[in-house]
């Protein structure tokens, strides 16, 4: 049978005219934008030959359909509707991947960035005057009047931090308008966070000064259709990228977001317990009990809305989720004690055992739930 299925003779290559430079816009609920923005490319890049790749996580006002639509009358357009995540960064990784010029560049879907500075961007890398040209607000020439005094006082303290505690040498590391050499992008994104929306910063910072930058100015418009997605959950998102290139990638945000839900869940167990003896009157061993039920609900909850708020669960899996993750945690209930037990019997401290029992409860938990849990389709 399988036989039928080889390829009886080699297809040659034809060589189309290939693009030189690869446009990338993640989108999410951009429906009305992206047409426009399609017909601004086309007009700027003129004589330019260059593809769009938009990368849609599966928008519920069908951005993706109106994408298609415009694939199949210009092969220059190409749509990638992902299901079951969500995401800026990993998006844009996604696009970048999926496109094949020596150049790329990656442009919001709302016109806020100013597309008429591609040419320029493309001429920086194609003479080789840069690896990297970034969109900047923050040089001469550029602003980003049209934010509103609290996201424009985020913004400004977001690159205060990246430049002292990263390091990072240029003016707006926030921007989410860049053109980058494709080579030296395959090269760092295996190392890049899928995670949170500061791809920028972070291909910045893993490159740890490799990469020749250059910044061009431009003015951040309003945007035309629609609403910006960031939430105040992005400063979450940021310090954690902070964090985990400051530890050279050892600490994730999720895990550090995991046990952080874990100690909030020390205090509902206390709470719960206490209200359990003094007002209920249970016995200790069903306060206990009811203590531990309280804590890995509570847990559960806030992790499903902080922790993999990417991954959310939603309707009946919200139930399955719930009972995976009780029979979870009962488990790592043993290994903790486990191991605090026989960290005991070497060293009695009382505090080493107990924290090398809670360490391991954590990482158990968290290891099993990214696997029962929250799994990545
Ligand atoms: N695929 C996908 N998935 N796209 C997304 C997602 C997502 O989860 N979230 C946002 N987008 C798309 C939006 O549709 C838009 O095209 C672009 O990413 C930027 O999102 P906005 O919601 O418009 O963000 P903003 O305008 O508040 O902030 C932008 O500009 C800042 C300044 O340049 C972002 O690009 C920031 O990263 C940037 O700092
Ligand atoms: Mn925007």
């Amino acid at each position: 049978m399988n036989e039928a299925l080889r390829p009886t003779h080699e297809i040659p290559l034809e060589a189309a005219a290939s693009p030189i430079l690869s446009v990338v816009v993640p989108t999410f609920n951009e429906r009305d934008n992206v047409t426009k923005l399609y017909r601004k490319l086309a007009g700027t890049l003129e004589g330019v030959a260059w593809e769009v790749v938009f990368v849609d996580d599966n928008s519920p006002d069908g951005t993706w359909e109106v994408v298609r639509d415009m694939a199949r009358k210009d092969s220059r357009v190409r749509c990638i509707r992902r299901i079951g995540r969500r995401g800026l960064s990993g998006a844009c990784i996604e696009g970048i991947l999926a496109s094949c010029a020596p150049f790329v560049a990656v442009i919001d879907a709302d016109l806020q960035h100013d597309e008429t500075q591609l040419p320029k961007m493309l001429a920086l890398l194609r003479d080789g005057s840069a690896e990297l040209v970034v969109g900047s607000r923050y040089i001469e020439g550029g602003s980003a009047d049209s934010f509103d005094k609290h996201r424009a006082g985020a913004s400004a303290l977001a690159t205060e931090v990246a430049k002292r505690v990263l390091g990072v040498k240029i003016a707006d590391p926030m921007s989410g308008f860049f053109a980058v050499r494709r080579d030296s992008f395959e090269q760092l994104a295996p190392r890049l966070s899928t995670q949170g929306f500061k791809i920028l910063l972070d291909l910045i910072a893993t490159a740890r000064g490799r990469l020749r930058t250059v910044e061009v100015p431009y003015v951040f418009g309003s945007r035309l259709h629609g609403e910006s997605k960031l939430d105040s959950m992005v400063a979450l998102d940021f310090l954690g990228l902070v964090l985990a290139k400051l530890t050279n990638d050892a600490v994730s945000l999720r895990f550090l977001m995991f046990a952080m839900v874990g100690g909030a869940g020390l205090f509902v167990h206390l709470g719960t317990l206490f209200i359990a003896l003094r007002f209920v009157d249970l016995p200790f061993t069903e306060a206990q009990a009811a203590g531990a039920v309280a804590a890995m609900t509570s847990n559960f909850v806030l992790n499903n809305l902080l922790t993999y708020r990417d991954q959310r669960l939603k309707g009946l899996a919200i139930l399955r989720g719930l009972l995976a993750f009780y029979l979870i945690c009962s488990v790592g209930f043993f290994a903790n004690v486990g191991v605090a037990f026989s960290v005991y019997r070497q060293e009695p401290i009382w505090w080493l055992a107990g924290a090398a029992g809670a360490l391991m409860g954590v990482v158990w938990n968290y290891a099993m739930s990214g696997l029962f849990v929250w799994r990545k389709r």
